[in-house]
């Protein structure tokens, strides 16, 4: 897999540890040019930092992608610059561990507005330039919420929010098919991150590891090299799909 002369566009890639930066390094390792968005402006600075010095181009843009106005400046600041978007993907989220007969209504619409609103806004945001390129690649990132129901790290909004991604992806990845643009998604098991508000320590790990059949949590890394793939020319027949990646946790 090449991505000689593509551009990519990764959201939520400015955490530390996070899935998105390891995203943004695997595509830019493999010849991308990267957008790196966040709300966070340090996290993304570091993260094209690390792959400037891989002598890879990338820029980071401040997003927050729930609003439309910020995500229409994102797509045109990577296009001011790069002159293309061959990648797009979804990866900004956030979860809240919490029960539906605790949960208020702004906990819902903010679960919502960053997964799955933002999911579609940038999605509809890239379209124009896919189109017009014949070419594009849009990844989203689900979760095993949305298939297993939530648990303990995140609440029925999220799980709604996780779920909605995959059905948005296939009535979008009809939309777009023939115009060369792909729409899939991963949903990715427990992932050593520090979304749950901080690395859990090794004992902890071990504990939540116990009834996942690979008997460990699974590294951005691993998630980072199906969305890859997925991003990929190689990919091109596959669309409207979602990929589990989560050690055998959740098998459909
Ligand atoms: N870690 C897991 O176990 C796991 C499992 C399944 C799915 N996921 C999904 O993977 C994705 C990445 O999560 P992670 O574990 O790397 O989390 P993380 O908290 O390390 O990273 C999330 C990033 O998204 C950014 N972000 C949050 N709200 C945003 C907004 N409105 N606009 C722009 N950026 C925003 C944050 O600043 C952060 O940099 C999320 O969509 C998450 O739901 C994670």
């Amino acid at each position: 897999m090449s991505f000689e002369k593509r551009v990519a566009i990764v959201t939520g890639a400015g955490s530390p540890r996070g899935i998105g930066r390891a995203i943004a390094l695997t595509l830019a390792k493999r010849g991308a040019d990267v957008v790196v968005g966040d709300m966070d402006l340090a996290g993304a600075e570091r993260v094209a930092e690390e792959i400037r010095a891989m002598k890879r181009s990338a820029i980071a843009v401040k997003v927050d992608v729930t609003r439309q106005t910020d995500v229409a400046e994102l797509v045109r600041t990577a296009l001011d610059r790069f002159g293309r978007i061959d990648i797009l993907v979804n990866n900004a989220g956030i979860t809240q561990p919490i029960k539906v007969v605790d949960m208020t209504e702004k906990d819902w619409d903010r679960i919502l507005a960053v997964n799955l609103k933002g999911t579609f806004l940038c999605s509809q945001a890239v379209l124009a330039t896919m189109i017009k390129q014949g070419y594009g690649r849009i990844v989203n990132m689900s979760s095993v919420s949305a298939k297993r129901g939530g648990g303990v790290f995140g609440g029925a909004h999220y799980s709604a929010a996780k779920a909605g991604i995959l059905g948005f992806a296939k009535a979008l990845a009809r939309e777009v098919a023939a115009h060369g643009i792909t729409v899939n998604s991963v949903a990715p098991g427990l992932i050593a991150t520090d979304i749950r508000g901080g690395l859990e320590s090794p004992e902890r790990q071990k504990e939540m590891s116990r009834d996942i059949p690979c008997q460990r949590i699974g590294t951005p890394e691993e998630v980072a090299a199906t969305v890859a793939f997925l991003a990929s020319e190689e990919a091109a027949y596959i669309t409207g799909e979602d990929i589990d990646i989560n050690g055998g946790s959740h098998m459909d």
